[in-house]
C-alpha cells in the first residue's frame, strides 16, 4: 500500500519481520506507582534476555505534582489528556536515550493513574478498570518502532487483577534449577514472584513498598522520599500502630490480589500523622512494610531459598534492615545486582519481555498470579 507515493508499512508485515529476528532488541519503558522516573531498558531477547543498556530519567517536579493531583482525583479530563500527551513525549525521549545500538520494538507500560481491580457499583452496574497514560502513538511515531502499550486491561477484562504482570518475565530472568527463588520488587507497592526451582511461578502484591514511607516523608519534609531511610533510622517502632497496621484486611486476603496507593498511600499516612513523631512513624512504616512482605514470603517458602530484591526501596537502608531481621532460617537476601540485573531495571526489563511476547501474539499473563480466567495476549500494538 502507498500514500502519496510513499509506501505505508502494514502492521502484519512489520510483525512478520519482527518475528523472524533471532535476537531482537526491545526497549522496555516503565514508570511505577511512585511516579519518580521513567526507566528505559534495552534488552536483547533470546533464551535468557540480556540487558544492553539502562537509564532512569527523573520526572520533572512539576509533572510529578500534577500527577499527584490526578492520583488524588483532582484532575480534569483536559489535565489528564495533557499529561497523557506529555508523558508520551517523555517516554519516547527515554526510549531514544537507549536506542543508539538500534531497536526493533518498544514496549511501554505507561504511568498508572487509576487501578480498580475490585468490582465497584457504578451507575447501577459493576465496574473495574485500570488506566495507564503516556500516548503510545507518540512513542511509535518518535521512535519509528512498532510499539506495544496498555498491557493491563486485557487481563482485567478476562477477570484478572491486571497485576502483577512481571511473573512471566521473572521466570525467564531468574529461574534456577538448583535453588528456589523469590523475586521481590520494592516499588511504590511491593510485589513478589515465587520462582521454584521446579514448578509453576506464583505472585502477589504484598502491600506497600515505598508508598507509605514516601507519603510520610512528604508530610514530614516536603521531599518525595526519606533519603536512605535517614529519618526512619532515628526513630523507634511504635508497637501499637504496627499491630494496627498488620491487621489491615489486605494482608489476610488470599492471592491473587493486587493493591495500590488507594490503600497504602497518602490517605493512610494522613490517618497516622500526629500519632507519633515523624521519625517514629517512618520507622514504624518501614517495619510494617518489611513485616507485610515477610508475611507473604513465608506462604511460599519450603526450605532454603534466595530472595532477590529490586526496586527503589533497596536504597532505603532502614527498610533493608527491617527485612533482614525478619528473614526466615536458610533464606538469603540478595540484591538483584548480585544476579546481574540493576535493582532499578527489573520492571522495565520485564515489560520489554512482555512486549516481545505480544508481538508474537503469545499470552504472557500468569492466570494463577492475576486471577484471570485464562491466558491472554497483553497490550495494544501501534505502527510507527
Ligand atoms: N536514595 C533513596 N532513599 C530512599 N528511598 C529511595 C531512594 N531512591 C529511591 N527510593 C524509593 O524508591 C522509590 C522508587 O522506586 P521504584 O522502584 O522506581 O518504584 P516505582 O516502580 O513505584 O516507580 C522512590 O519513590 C523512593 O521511595
Ligand atoms: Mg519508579
Amino acid at each position: 500500500m502507498s500514500v502519496a507515493g510513499r509506501p505505508v508499512p502494514l502492521m502484519s508485515d512489520l510483525l512478520t519481520r519482527y518475528r523472524a529476528l533471532e535476537t531482537p532488541r526491545v526497549v522496555g519503558l516503565m514508570s511505577g506507582t511512585s511516579a519518580d522516573a521513567i526507566d528505559a531498558a534495552l534488552v536483547e531477547m533470546g533464551p535468557r534476555p540480556r540487558l544492553l543498556d539502562f537509564r532512569s530519567h527523573p520526572l520533572p517536579a512539576e509533572v510529578r505534582r500534577r500527577l499527584q493531583e490526578v492520583f488524588e482525583d483532582r484532575g480534569s479530563p483536559r489535565e489528564i489528556l495533557r499529561l497523557h500527551w506529555l508523558l508520551g513525549e517523555l517516554f519516547a525521549r527515554a526510549a531514544l536515550s537507549v536506542m543508539e545500538p538500534g531497536a526493533d520494538l518498544v514496549a511501554s507500560h505507561g504511568q498508572t493513574i487509576a487501578h480498580l481491580p475490585q468490582a465497584e457499583d457504578f451507575c447501577g452496574e459493576s465496574v473495574r478498570g485500570t488506566l495507564q497514560i503516556g500516548e503510545g502513538a507518540v512513542i511509535a511515531r518518535r521512535t519509528g518502532c512498532l510499539t506495544v502499550c496498555d498491557f493491563r486491561p486485557a487481563d482485567l477484562a478476562a477477570g484478572g487483577q491486571g497485576a502483577p504482570l512481571v511473573p512471566h518475565a521473572d521466570a525467564l530472568l531468574f529461574r534456577d534449577p538448583h535453588v528456589d527463588r523469590l523475586a521481590l520488587n520494592l516499588g511504590g507497592m511491593a510485589n513478589l514472584t515465587w520462582i521454584p526451582s521446579h514448578g509453576e511461578v506464583e505472585a502477589c502484591d504484598t502491600g506497600p513498598g515505598n508508598a507509605l514511607l514516601d507519603a510520610l516523608a512528604w508530610r514530614a519534609t516536603g521531599r518525595p522520599c526519606d533519603e536512605g531511610g535517614g529519618l526512619a533510622a532515628r526513630g523507634q517502632v511504635l508497637p501499637e500502630i504496627l499491630a494496627e497496621l498488620m491487621a489491615h484486611p489486605y494482608l489476610s486476603r488470599p492471592a491473587p490480589k493486587s493493591t495500590g496507593r488507594e490503600e497504602f498511600g497518602r490517605a493512610l499516612a494522613d490517618r497516622l500523622w500526629g500519632r507519633g513523631n515523624p521519625e517514629d512513624l517512618l520507622r514504624t512504616a518501614a517495619a510494617f512494610t518489611a513485616a507485610s512482605v515477610m508475611l507473604h514470603v513465608q506462604r511460599y517458602l519450603r526450605g532454603e531459598a534466595q530472595i532477590l530484591v529490586g526496586g527503589g526501596g533497596v536504597e532505603n537502608l532502614v527498610l533493608m534492615v527491617e527485612l533482614s531481621r525478619r528473614l526466615p532460617e536458610g533464606v538469603r537476601l540478595l540484591r538483584m545486582e548480585e544476579v546481574g540485573l540493576p535493582a532499578q531495571a527489573r520492571e522495565a526489563v520485564a515489560f520489554a519481555i512482555l512486549g516481545h511476547e505480544t508481538a508474537h501474539f503469545r499470552p504472557a499473563n500468569v492466570p494463577r498470579a492475576t486471577g484471570a480466567s485464562c491466558p491472554v495476549v497483553l497490550g495494544r500494538i501501534l505502527v510507527p
